[in-house]
Order: C-alpha cells, then sequence, then structure tokens
C-alpha cells in the first residue's frame, strides 16, 4: 500500500506516520525530516535549504522532486510507503504521476487554522527520529526528554508565529489545490477530523485502511 498523509502545517501528519509505520510496515518518508537533515550538512545545499526552513517557504522542487523519486526506489519501500509532506504542490503531484509512482489511499487530515497554532507552540521533536510531542496533548514520559533514546527534546525554529502565518499561507496558496487534485483522481481519498486526540484520530485513521 502507497499512502499520502495531506494536511496543514501541525494538523498531526508526523504523529500519526508513526503509528501508520509501526502497524502496517510501511517506510516513513518525511521530506521535512529529509530537509532538516540535508540543512545539518556541512555542503552549499545546506545553507540553501536552511533558508527555505526558516522562512516557511517549500524548498524548490528542482531540489525535492528527483530526491524524493530517489528515496522511493529503495528496498524499503518495496512493500510500500508513506508520504508525510510530499506532495506539497500540484508540479509535485504531477511529478509522482510522471515517475510512474502509484498511489492507493489519500488521507486527508483535516483541522481548523485556530487548533494549528496550539498545536505548534506546543510541539517539542526529537532531532535526530522525528518524532513529535506535544507539552499538553501527547507529552513525552520524562519532561524535555525522547521516550526512545532519553535525549533532549527541542523546539523548532519554524515553530514561532511568523513563521507559522507564512507556513499557513503557503499551504492555502500552493497544498490546498492537492485535495481537488487527488479527489478526482481513481484512488481512495479520505477525510479524517484531525482535531480529535491522537487516540482517537489513530482510529480513524485505522478504520479507513482497514475498509
Ligand atoms: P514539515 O516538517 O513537513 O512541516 P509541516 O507540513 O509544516 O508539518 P509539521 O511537521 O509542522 O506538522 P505535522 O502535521 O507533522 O504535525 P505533528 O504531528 O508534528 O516541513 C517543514 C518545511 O520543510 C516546510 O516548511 C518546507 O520548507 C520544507 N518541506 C517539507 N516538505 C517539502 C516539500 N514536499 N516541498 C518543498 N518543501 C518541503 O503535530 C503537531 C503538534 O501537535 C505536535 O506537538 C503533536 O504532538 C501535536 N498533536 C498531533 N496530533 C494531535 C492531536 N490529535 N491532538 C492534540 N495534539 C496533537
Amino acid at each position: 500500500m502507497n499512502l499520502i498523509l495531506l494536511g496543514m502545517p501541525g494538523a498531526g501528519k508526523g504523529t500519526q506516520a508513526e503509528f501508520i509505520q509501526k502497524d502496517y510496515g510501511l517506510a516513513n518518508i518525511s521530506t521535512g525530516a529529509m530537509m532538516r537533515e540535508v540543512s545539518r550538512s556541512n555542503s552549499e545545499l545546506a545553507t540553501r535549504v536552511q533558508s527555505y526552513l526558516s522562512s516557511g517557504t517549500l524548498v524548490p522542487n528542482e531540489i525535492i522532486i528527483e530526491m524524493l523519486v530517489e528515496r522511493i526506489q529503495k528496498e524499503d519501500c518495496a512493500n510500500g510507503f508513506l508520504l508525510d509532506g510530499f506532495p506539497r504542490n500540484l508540479d509535485q503531484g504531477k511529478a509522482l504521476d510522471d515517475a510512474n509512482i502509484s498511489i492507493d489511499l489519500v488521507l486527508y487530515l483535516s483541522i481548523k487554522e485556530e487548533e494549528i497554532i496550539s498545536r505548534m507552540s506546543g510541539r517539542r521533536v526529537h532531532l535526530a527520529s522525528g518524532r513529535s510531542y506535544h507539552i499538553l496533548h501527547n507529552p513525552p514520559k520524562k519532561d524535555g526528554f525522547d521516550d526512545v533514546t532519553g535525549e533532549a527534546l527541542i523546539q523548532r525554529e519554524d515553530d514561532n508565529p511568523e513563521v507559522i502565518k507564512k507556513r499557513l499561507s503557503v499551504y492555502y496558496n500552493e497544498t490546498e489545490p492537492l485535495l481537488e487534485f487527488y479527489k478526482n483522481k481513481n484512488l481512495k481519498f479520505i477525510e479524517i477530523d484531525a482535531s480529535k486526540s491522537v487516540d482517537v484520530v489513530t482510529d480513524s485513521i485505522r478504520q479507513s485502511i482497514s475498509t
């Protein structure tokens, strides 16, 4: 099964991707995590990518598409994969078609903008793995530390009010048109109410996958 998680920044894609990966054994591909990793490398590309991440704008298609298509060719994707954060605009969606990468299911995590600000400002992440927590709604076992490695959690630099505003406007202008793009395709498109608790959203996703 090849699956796409669509939704606003902060809707809970990364949180749910972890459960889906564990439950269904799919390769979990987060282009945000890929870009954060590139930005930490010592290269000219790192400096460029970092400037997009910190401003909340999209990394240009010519950088990201080839990287993603190559990633999907890897062996761990043979039994299916889950895309978190890709595609982000119509050209990226069409690039999957052009590369003959078929998608079986699109899960759209739907949520109101008001909810997003509180989710993002309370988010803490484990940078190396991308695991994401929330200080109130999804806290780690030990305050400030990752459950699995015990390493310190950080606050993402793009989780500040100015950059969140920019990321939301990028979402409306560039990513939202993908909803119609996928609704009009011959695949399963399911809208999930992502304003519910983490567990309730996970249950809805399980049901959607099994029907
Ligand atoms: P990316 O890392 O993909 O960020 P995003 O799409 O903005 O999504 P987030 O990671 O912010 O949110 P999420 O939906 O995963 O929410 P989460 O589960 O963490 O991209 C970052 C940047 O990389 C982009 O701005 C761009 O520059 C670049 N980039 C990435 N992909 C690209 C592409 N394809 N093309 C070009 N550029 C690209 O949850 C958020 C918080 O809410 C957490 O604290 C969590 O614990 C909490 N939470 C989750 N679910 C619930 C719930 N049900 N109830 C209460 N709290 C919850």
